[in-house]
């Protein structure tokens, strides 16, 4: 973790892994990850933790598995969602897009709970950013 500026474009230049998720820094026991995204990523839960999504780039589309039944959220560039913890989801993007997250340190990409990962998709509690 850095203890001078960071800067998003900078960062996000630094890497071109899918679905990888890099760790920009930490406020308090939480990550602020970015992420590039393209395609899909899969089905899966996080059982004790909300998980938040701005969309830097592109658009990011999530689908959610609620009571009422399955939907998907649309989230252009500039839009925050939060997926409530418990909350099935899989996020895609079919054009591309950049994200910042801001989750629990440790908090698995995939979730607790996940369908068959793909080798598109990295598990992972995020990388280091250089890495
Ligand atoms: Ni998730």
């Amino acid at each position: 973790m850095s203890n001078e500026p960071l800067f998003l474009d900078k960062a996000l230049a630094s890497f071109d892994a899918l679905w990888s998720p890099r760790v920009l820094t930490r406020v308090n026991d939480y990550d602020v990850r970015v992420a590039k995204v393209r395609g899909e990523h899969i089905w899966h839960v996080h059982d004790d933790t909300d998980e938040f999504f701005l969309v830097l780039d592109g658009e990011l589309r999530i689908s959610l598995r609620e009571p009422a039944g399955e939907r998907t959220v649309v989230l252009p560039r500039g839009a925050v969602f939060t997926v409530p913890r418990g909350t099935e989801h899989k996020p895609y993007a079919p054009s591309g897009a950049e994200l910042l997250l801001f989750e629990p340190s440790g908090t698995l990409s995939v979730g607790d709970r996940h369908e068959e990962i793909p080798g598109h998709v990295d598990a992972t509690t995020g990388h280091p950013l250089g890495s």
